[in-house]
């Protein structure tokens, strides 16, 4: 058994509610996993059992070969899983800079590091949390995550909301910390050609299951089983958005590319700056 992440026969929910049913999934150092599917299929219900914030009725997680299935979220926190919840949690009255520092704890990460990575948080160092705009918001909580040096981070929807220049560059930073600088990261994301642009992996779950694993390399390669499995073509009028929308919706020209052009591997070195 990998002693990294390993979740065991996960069934866990809310309450009564049971939405995920019987996950096993493994993460290994070092790799991006990016999760798919539809909305309410269960992606944060995932990031978020395995923050502890769910009620897990079956199963077993295992972080760094301890079992931590019935650790409270701090403990958790303390162990070094860092989380972006999907609503974006940074101080409106506190500055760019004091956001980071608050969270600091000791390890790789760094203001320094934070802004080489998002040099626009660099030039708002100084304003306010509230006045920063949704995606330098964004760039502003995964920075607090990464200052609290974590040794997973689980990111969800990072690029909800945001103007395509703004994901573009987001992509970029979160290609750079999970290739580059070897960050392990499990990503939801509901646009598929960005989702497996940055991951090793990906899992697509339907209903509280994982429907498909594999490599993202593969199924960015094969948009006709990346169409199927996310309902796409039937889906189409349900907000769903298909691979070719999320290419040219999200992310500009990179996106807009040809799938197979797009997975992670296809990025040995580090991203240019833009
Ligand atoms: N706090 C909660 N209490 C009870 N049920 C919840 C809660 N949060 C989510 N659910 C239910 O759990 C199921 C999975 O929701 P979840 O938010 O994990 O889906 P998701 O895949 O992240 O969806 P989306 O793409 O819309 O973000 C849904 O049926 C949802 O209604
Ligand atoms: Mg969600």
């Amino acid at each position: 058994m990998p002693d990294f992440l390993h979740m065991e026969g996960l069934t866990a929910g809310y309450g009564q509610a049971v939405v995920l049913n019987g996950l096993t999934l493994s993460v290994n150092r070092g790799e991006t996993l990016a999760i798919l599917g539809r909305n309410g299929v269960g992606k944060t219900t995932l990031l978020e059992t395995l923050m502890g914030n769910t009620a897990v009725k079956r199963g077993a997680i295992h972080w760094l070969g301890q079992d931590i299935t019935r650790l409270n979220p701090a403990d958790r926190a303390r162990r070094g899983i860092g989380w972006v919840p999907q609503e974006r949690e940074v101080f409106p009255s506190l500055t760019v800079q004091e956001n980071l520092q608050v969270v600091a704890l000791p390890g790789v990460w760094n203001t320094a590091r934070v802004y080489e990575l998002f040099p626009r948080l660099r030039e708002r160092r100084g304003n306010y949390g509230g006045q920063l705009s949704g995606g330098e918001q964004q760039m502003l909580a995964i920075g607090r995550a990464l200052m609290t040096n974590p040794q997973l981070l689980l990111l969800d929807e990072p690029m909800e909301g945001l103007a395509p220049i703004i994901v573009e560059e987001l992509a970029d930073a979160i290609r750079a910390m999970c290739q580059r600088d070897g960050l392990t990261a499990i990503v939801v994301e509901q646009h598929p050609v960005l989702a497996l642009s940055m991951s090793h992996q990906a899992i697509v779950l339907e209903r509280g299951s994982i429907k498909y694993r594999g490599s993202s390399a593969d199924l960015a390669g094969n948009p006709a089983l990346l169409g199927e499995l996310l309902g796409v073509a039937s889906h189409r009028n349900a907000g769903q958005p298909s691979a070719d929308d999320a290419a040219h919706a999200a992310a500009g020209p990179a996106a807009a590319q040809p799938l197979a052009a797009q997975p992670f591997a296809a990025h040995p070195a580090a991203p240019t700056a833009h």
